[in-house]
């Protein structure tokens, strides 16, 4: 099978990627990247020279690039990951969200109308946010059939992709699927976001933002266990249907970054690395909740999360730890001038 991973070069898209250049050597990844600040081939260093393994870089709202590959690398899946992910960088430019998430996914899906006519052997795989249902209150669970309800730019535009995908399903017969995954951490995240922020920060002995009081729940997922997930359905999922993919773990936000203050503190001799918890004015329409059902379907085809909450912590916070120059190069000019757009003030207090 020829597999296209848009996004590839990203945060779940590189463990994705290793996952199935190893795992299936008689397909062939092409990776599609447009490598903005958040994608890094230094993150698929170690599958570069893999025969089964190709990198194209380029934009996918590009249709004439799409389909210049499309004729080299005709494929047989898309897993669809491009996005622009941040929601403080959407609440920030909400325009950049459009372009990728929502052209850029029509792109494709305009060149799979075309030229996957006929064939019912072939998938494109959405990859989505459990953040497309909105934010729930202290009760409940999202799960299979509730009602979209995106509130912010980001989960807006998701929320747009996702619609278009079920839309080609529905009136060309595109075969599909989508899963909406809860926060993902580990290795290789880009460091705006929350957990590996908290890490850089504990190790440069930075003030660590917390937004409003820390109470906001998210529900976490080791990135390992979510792309075990992807495989899972790609391979068996039922075409036409939407999964849900979480762990169970949700959490407020002062306890993950509490937990991993004692784990670094832990691991690393160092002392009193709580005191850097600093609360900051809250995120603009920040989601009060979110919290996952996985699909029954995705259980009995057997996937569990495999990955304590700890053990992923304990693993996150060493990889960053052992790898200072990854840091060094994604704190750019770019990453400091968002830092300081982001937490200069409201850190100055
Ligand atoms: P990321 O921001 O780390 O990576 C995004 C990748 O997309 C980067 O490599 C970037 O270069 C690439 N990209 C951006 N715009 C592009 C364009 N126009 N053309 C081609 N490539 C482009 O994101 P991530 O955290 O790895 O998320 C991957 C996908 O999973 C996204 O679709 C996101 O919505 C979804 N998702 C993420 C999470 C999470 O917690 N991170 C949870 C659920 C779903
Ligand atoms: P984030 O990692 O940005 O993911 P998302 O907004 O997609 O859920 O944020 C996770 C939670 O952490 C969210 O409730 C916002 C909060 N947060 C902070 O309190 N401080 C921060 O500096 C960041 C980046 C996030």
């Amino acid at each position: 099978m020829r597999i296209w991973v848009t996004g590839g070069a990203g945060f779940i898209g590189n463990h994705l990627v290793r996952h199935l250049v190893r795992n299936y050597p008689q397909d062939h990844i092409i990776v599609v990247d447009a490598l903005t600040y958040a994608g890094n081939l230094a993150n698929l260093s170690d599958v570069a020279e893999a025969p089964n393994y190709t990198f194209y870089k380029a934009d996918i709202a590009d249709a004439t690039a799409m389909e210049a590959l499309w004729q080299t690398h005709p494929p047989d899946a898309i897993l669809h990951l491009a996005a622009e992910s941040h929601v403080d960088r959407s609440i920030l430019s909400p325009r950049h969200f459009v372009h990728t998430n929502v052209l850029g996914t029509i792109t494709l899906l305009e060149l799979a109308r075309g030229l996957w006519k006929d064939r019912s052997d072939v998938v494109f795989y959405q990859v989505s946010t459990d953040e497309v249902y909105g934010s729930l209150s202290d009760e409940g669970f999202f799960e299979e059939g509730t009602p979209y309800d995106p509130r912010s730019p980001y989960s807006a535009s998701k929320a747009a992709a996702d619609h278009f995908v079920r839309a080609y399903g529905h009136t060309y017969g595109l075969p599909y699927l989508i899963s909406n995954c809860g926060n993902n951490y580990g290795p290789y995240q880009f460091p705006e976001k929350l957990i590996p922020l908290t890490i850089l920060n504990l190790m440069q002995r930075k003030p660590i933002p917390i937004y409003g009081r820390g109470e906001n729940v998210r529900d976490w997922i080791y990135v390992e266990d979510h792309v075990r997930a992807i495989d899972r359905l790609l391979r068996a999922g039922r075409r036409g249907h939407t999964y849900l993919i979480g762990a169970e773990n949700p959490r407020r936000n002062i306890d993950v970054v509490s937990r991993l203050c004692q784990l670094y503190d832990e691991i690393t001799g160092s002392q009193d690395s709580l005191s850097l918890i600093t609360f900051v004015t809250d995120r603009p329409g920040h989601d009060y909740r979110y919290a996952i059902k996985p699909s029954p379907h995705l259980l009995e085809l057997g996937w569990r999360p495999q990955v304590s909450f700890d053990e992923g912590l304990r693993q996150t916070i060493r990889w960053y730890l052992d790898n200072p120059d990854w840091i060094a190069a994604v704190q750019t000019g770019e990453y400091r001038h968002y830092y300081e757009m982001q937490y200069g003030s409201r850190l100055r207090g």
